[in-house]
């Protein structure tokens, strides 16, 4: 599972369920979305409540549940109206074929419909979800771009086995991935058009058959520059030594082993496209041992424990950084004292423009981190805070250097 920290602000999400199967699916995402510090308003079409009881997301959201227009929850008797303005987000999901045709068409013959299109500025989101065949039907995708022309945002579908037994496209994406689409819809979009590498994680060094050398990163704060960086509008590439995360939502992820694996990872994609900014988030194991014989080495009774011999791993950082026209690059620095004088030698040492400087023993394994920014002007402090929010934090600090370099 992914990690949630906790959201730096409550957001109003008003959140609409229309009548299919994966109407069980935003029982989840209610809870995720109030576990992440927001507050839900459930309208349900008439159809919606044939799948899920609308008294499971009141009590989810904590809220009285709108149903139809004749019973409205607002003193006003103008739900279809005061609901939407209330509003910081507009979601719909699951959109069936039959919502996205309403909300196409600009019909108003229920209470979710008439919200559509009262809307107005409002962000709005559709998950759309259901049989492979019917999202393929031409009607249902010219509905579909006509909505993006209108101005909503189409999240998914994703791919894979559908509740009918056939496979294919369609599917609704999974309540996770709804959070990071609709939490994304309030971030400016910093990092548009541009792309971004990024590594994260651990490396794992083998010894022999099963032994091996690695280090207590567990991802997280790499894992969260790259949500941030694609909440932005990035393109992004994460290229991910082993952690127990999964790859991240809408990023584009190369999974590797080693040091070695690493830089040839990230020297192939930046070989591949033109990139604006690399970000070396990963705990890159400084040594690996030299590869013992074949197979496991074996103890021997009375015998000497073998000695492993290590060798120096490439710096990916420092090859990045030397790259004539390489991208603009962002280091870490995992120091154990002197955190500043350490990390300000560090980043001259590796030619980075910007260093991001925390104590190994305090960051590691955790939700949140503290740290120091330097670049060649002096060093800036965060405090302590959820790694999402520091990533993003640190995004908006990195979009402003690429965007004053043009
Ligand atoms: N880094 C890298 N390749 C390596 C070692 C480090 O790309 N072989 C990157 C890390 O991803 C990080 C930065 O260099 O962005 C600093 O990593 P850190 O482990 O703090 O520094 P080291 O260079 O390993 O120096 P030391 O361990 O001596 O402090």
């Amino acid at each position: 599972m992914m990690n949630h920290p906790a959201a730096s602000s409550s957001r109003r999400v008003l959140l609409g369920i229309s009548g299919g199967i994966a109407a069980y699916k935003a029982c989840e995402l209610t809870r995720l979305l109030v576990k992440a510090g927001h507050q839900v308003q459930v309208a349900m079409t008439d159809a919606a409540t044939r799948f899920v009881g609308p008294l499971t997301l009141q009590a989810l959201s904590g809220r009285p549940v709108a149903l139809d227009s004749w019973h409205p929850l607002r003193a006003s008797g103008m739900d279809h109206i005061d609901l939407v303005r209330e509003a910081d987000a507009f979601v719909v999901a699951p959109a069936t074929a039959d919502l996205l045709a309403r909300a196409a068409c600009g019909l108003g013959d229920d209470l979710l419909a008439t919200l559509l299109l009262a809307r107005d500025a409002v962000p709005t989101l559709l998950a759309p979800a259901m049989n492979r065949a019917m999202w393929a039907h031409p009607a249902v995708q010219r509905n579909a771009e006509q909505l993006r022309r209108d101005g909503v945002r189409l999240a998914g579908p994703g791919s894979g086995e559908q509740a009918c037994g056939e496979v294919g496209d369609g599917r609704m994406l999974e309540p996770e991935q709804l959070l990071w689409e609709i939490e994304a819809l309030w971030r400016p979009r910093l990092l548009q058009g541009r792309r971004v590498v990024l590594t994260a994680g651990p490396t794992f060094e083998p010894w022999d058959a099963v032994r091996g050398l690695s280090n207590r990163s567990s991802g997280k704060m790499g894992w969260a520059l790259a949500r941030a960086a694609w909440e932005a509008g990035a393109q992004v590439v994460l290229v991910a030594g082993p952690t127990a995360l999964e790859p991240p939502h809408g990023v584009r992820t190369v999974p590797v082993e080693t040091a070695q694996q690493m830089r040839d990872a990230v020297l192939a994609e930046l070989e591949l496209a033109a990139t604006d900014l690399f970000i070396g988030a990963a705990a890159v194991a400084d040594w690996r041992p030299q590869p013992a014989a074949e197979g496991k080495l074996k103890k021997t009774a009375g015998g000497e424990p073998p000695v492993p011999r290590l060798l120096l791993n490439p710096d990916i950082l420092a090859e990045v950084a030397a790259l004539p026209h390489g991208p603009y690059c962002v280091g870490f620095a995992a120091e154990a004292e002197q955190l500043l004088a350490n990390a300000q030698a560090k980043r001259e040492r590796k030619g980075v423009e910007l260093l991001v400087a925390n104590l190994g023993p305090q960051t590691f394994g955790r939700d949140d981190n503290a740290c120091l920014l330097i670049d060649s002007t002096g060093a800036r402090e965060f405090p302590r805070m959820s790694k999402l929010e520091l990533a993003r934090r640190l995004i908006e600090e990195i979009a402003a250097r690429l965007a004053a370099r043009g």
